[in-house]
């Protein structure tokens, strides 16, 4: 029997994914046990203290108001031009840089990250994250054979580790003449860690030392997936600063999304804003990016684009939309504290949480420790380097004790 269709590059080609695997455990254990009996910390989606998936009431309201053509109709592949716009206030706030800069419309962040793969790294290109990632990085790379390599994100006290960038970024330079390098900051996924504003420009300037004066060329992309929910909104912004006066041999790319920040996860909406020295540059980026999701999608989700731009039309929708999101930010804070307060207590080891959605605690073996949690009915993501807790998931009630519990599972798997 014939038992595969796929074309050689398709081929064997399976996406496990591990989050929506401990989700379907977790799921399987409420129906068993009752769900207040279970704590799923696998969910990457605001879930309210009640346990119900949150969607900001304004962002709501605007979305259910609009008319049916704006409902329906299609949208212009580079987006609505007022979308366009308001995504440059919602992404820089206070902080826009001074360069030449274009966004366009793509499906989520995962769309920017599409496009950036695509047309600015070539067929065998390494690209460059660090060692703790949002899984789907890889799966792009790899399904446009590409592959993706790491470095250690973090120093032994902490801190980013500027001089393992450094030497990463050397190594792949050495081998090729594009290199784009993803940073997903501020609150990043999985650990909830932040750059500062300092380790941004140690970045800025490693890629500037090895491209300068050569043909070479860096393509940083800041992946800002998670910037509404990562502190003070201008504060957590003041790193765009960094991008003002880029080199020449460097573009900035920022992959905004409409995810998270108007909890609009499944509506597949974000923006590509490529930042550049040279106006020819950014014109080239809306070309070449455009024609790729004419290629890709098309045109993307109109109605979505519609109510970010009536939002950032309206000083009082945007006053109430930041309101709402504050008091979210504040939840999943509250549960964090928590959290972080019990885990220094019984000592359990974690990757330096500042802010968002998920931390992470380093682990040799987190498959055998997510394993063992589920005798207490915890459910929680294992990756390669250690394990994630959704905290943006989990209602404040069931966080006391969780700390103890992980770190009594690590303990009964590895011995320690
Ligand atoms: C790190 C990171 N980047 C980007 C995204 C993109 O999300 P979307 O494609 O839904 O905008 C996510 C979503 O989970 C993420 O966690």
């Amino acid at each position: 029997m014939i038992n595969s269709f796929a074309a050689p590059h398709a081929y064997g080609k399976a996406a496990q994914d591990k989050i929506f695997g401990a989700n379907a455990a977790a799921v399987a254990a409420a129906a068993k046990f009752g769900a207040d009996k279970v704590t799923n910390g696998t969910i990457g989606a605001i879930m309210d203290d009640e346990g119900k998936l949150v969607c900001l009431p304004t962002v709501e309201k605007v979305y259910r108001d609009l008319p049916t053509n704006e409902l329906i109709a299609y949208a212009p592949i580079a987006g609505l031009p007022e979308f366009l716009e308001g995504v440059l206030t919602a992404t820089f706030g206070n902080s826009r840089p001074k360069a030449h800069m274009a966004a366009i419309a793509t499906a989520g962040g995962s769309g920017v990250l599409h496009h950036a793969i695509w047309n600015y790294t070539k067929e065998d290109d390494t690209v460059i994250t660090s060692d703790w990632y949002w899984g789907p990085y890889k799966v792009l790379c790899r399904d446009m054979n590409r592959s993706l390599d790491v470095y250690k994100m973090l120093t032994e006290d902490g801190k980013y580790n500027v001089a393992a960038l450094e030497a990463k970024v050397k190594e792949v330079f050495a081998k090729q003449d594009n290199l784009l390098l993803i940073i997903n900051t501020p609150a990043h996924n999985p650990t909830g860690y932040s750059l500062t504003d300092e380790d941004l420009a140690a970045v800025i300037k490693i890629l500037n030392d090895v491209t300068a004066g050569t043909s070479k060329k860096a393509i940083l992309l800041l992946d800002v997936a998670y910037i509404d929910f990562a502190g003070e909104k201008e504060e957590v912004r003041t790193i765009f600063k960094g991008l003002a006066n880029l080199p020449e041999n460097i573009l900035g790319i920022i992959a905004y999304s409409m995810s998270k920040g108007f909890t609009m996860y499944g509506q597949r909406t974000g923006a590509m804003i490529g930042v550049s020295a040279s106006e020819a540059v950014i014109e080239e980026f809306k070309e070449i990016n455009q024609y790729t999701s004419r290629a890709t999608w098309s045109n993307i989700n109109r109605p979505a684009m519609r109510t970010l731009a009536t939002i950032y039309q309206d000083a009082t929708l945007l006053h109430k939309t930041e309101e709402e999101r504050d008091f979210y930010y504040k939840m999943i804070k509250a549960r964090a504290d928590i959290f972080v307060k019990e885990a220094k207590e019984v000592g359990l080891p974690m990757i330096p949480y500042v802010a968002g959605f998920f931390l992470s605690i380093p682990a040799a073996d987190p498959d055998a420790i997510c394993e063992k949690l589920h005798d207490d009915n915890i459910f929680v993501v294992p990756l390669a380097a250690g394990v994630r807790v959704a905290l943006c998931s989990i209602p404040l009630s069931k966080i006391p004790g969780m700390a103890a519990k992980i770190n009594a599972a690590m303990k009964a798997v590895e011995g320690k």
